[in-house]
């Protein structure tokens, strides 16, 4: 609590509690029942995924107790290494908790110190049909600026989904990679973001009519495919540098090859292509912002989805 104060009141206090307190935490999660008031319609849809319907199942796979083991570790809902990717854990009292399977912030980022300025249209009192155009404008780049992943940065949003869909996540070390693959831990290489995310995952409640979830058009599933290729690129690229262990490193390199083949055919992805980088990734998705590039991989856009 004291720490959030400080936030709030000013940068001043807020540099101050940092030499204050050594070990200052990060954003941290504030959970997705925060999120549910406001969001009912994306909280329907992600209790009928497998991110949230993992919380209850998980923990009982019969892979899992090898899994562990290799890694050191007893229990999953226990196991910071699981967490990372399995759950959504948020701070009580001192310690770390699991309260969901993948969430809204697994995805939109931690929101510990965002919600505030989500919330906040203008001062107390203000109502969001009041909020300037202004206001708004400054509240979106705050919110970023904190940490949120909003739906727009389709670069992000794709990057996000990888940094857990192709045991790929910074934190985990390659030791526990290799580890948990030869002890029968997926590394799904066919992981492909229209697939997955236009199907269980789908929340689009966009105005003008916020009751429907819209499917996307051809031409935006084509550009999100792209993406999804670019971020797969970016991260494979960097995960195969974790360690030497041949399955891993074929894993990576699988992934690899296929964004490669697909982003040859994209000129936008030139860039990209020569030097990956998140940079470049977002690079691309501002070039083919407009694009309409169903007439270069329509033909590869699944039809199927998770
Ligand atoms: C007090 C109500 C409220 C709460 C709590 C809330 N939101 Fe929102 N959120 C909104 C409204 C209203 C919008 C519609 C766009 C706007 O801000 O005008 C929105 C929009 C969004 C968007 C779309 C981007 C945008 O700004 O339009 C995302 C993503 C989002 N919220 C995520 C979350 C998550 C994740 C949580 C929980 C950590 C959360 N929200 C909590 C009210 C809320
Ligand atoms: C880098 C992210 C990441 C980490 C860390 C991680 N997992 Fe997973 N795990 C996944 C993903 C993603 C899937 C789903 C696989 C898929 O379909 O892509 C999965 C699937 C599983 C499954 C289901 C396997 C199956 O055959 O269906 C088990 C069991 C599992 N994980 C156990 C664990 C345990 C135990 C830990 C901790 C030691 C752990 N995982 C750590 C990302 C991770
Ligand atoms: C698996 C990742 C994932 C999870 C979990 C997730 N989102 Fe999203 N969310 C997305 C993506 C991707 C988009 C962009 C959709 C698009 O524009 O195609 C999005 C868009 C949104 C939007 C804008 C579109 C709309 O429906 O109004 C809101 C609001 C939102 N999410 C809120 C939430 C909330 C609240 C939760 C938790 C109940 C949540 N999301 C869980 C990935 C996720
Ligand atoms: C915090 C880590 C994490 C993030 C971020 C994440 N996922 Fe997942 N996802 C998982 C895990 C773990 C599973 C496996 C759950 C299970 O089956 O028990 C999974 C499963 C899924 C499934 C079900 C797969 C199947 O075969 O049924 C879909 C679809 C999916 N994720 C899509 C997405 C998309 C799209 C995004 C990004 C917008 C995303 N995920 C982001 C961890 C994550």
């Amino acid at each position: 609590m004291f720490r959030f104060a400080a936030f709030a009141v000013s940068a001043i206090i807020f540099a101050a509690a940092q030499v204050a307190l050594p070990a200052i935490a990060g954003p941290a999660n504030v959970g997705p029942e925060k999120c549910e008031k406001c969001h009912r319609d994306e909280t329907k849809v992600w209790e009928g995924t497998a991110h949230a319907k993992s919380f209850k199942t998980i923990h009982k796979h019969k892979t899992g107790k090898e899994i562990l083991k290799a890694v050191g570790e007893k229990r999953m809902k226990r196991s910071e290494i699981c967490a990372t990717c399995h759950y959504t854990t948020v701070e009580d009292g001192g310690k770390s908790k699991p309260v969901a399977g993948p969430s809204c912030e697994s995805c939109h980022g931690k929101a510990s110190e965002w919600i505030a300025i989500h919330n906040d249209y203008g001062g107390a009192g203000v109502k969001r049909e009041q909020e300037s155009a202004e206001h708004k404008a400054a509240r979106i780049q705050k919110a970023k600026a904190a940490g949120m992943i909003r739906p727009e940065m389709l670069y992000d949003v794709a990057a996000n989904c990888m940094s857990c869909h192709g045991l790929a996540n910074e934190n985990l070390s390659g030791e526990h990679a290799s580890a948990m693959l030869d002890n029968g831990h997926p590394l799904n290489t066919n992981y492909e973001i229209v697939e997955y995310s236009q199907g269980t995952v789908r929340h689009r409640f966009y105005p003008p009519d916020v009751t429907v979830n819209k499917e996307m058009t051809k031409a935006e599933m084509a550009r999100f495919y792209v993406i999804g290729q670019a971020a797969a690129l970016v991260s494979a690229t960097e995960a195969i540098k974790k360690t030497q262990h041949a399955k891993y490193v074929e894993g990576q390199n699988k992934r690899i090859a296929k964004a490669k083949s697909v982003l040859s055919k994209v000129p936008e992805a030139s860039a990209l292509l020569a030097a990956p980088s998140a940079d470049a990734g977002r690079a691309l998705a501002d070039a083919i912002a407009d694009k309409d590039l169903t007439a270069i991989v329509g033909g590869e856009l699944p039809t199927k989805f998770k």
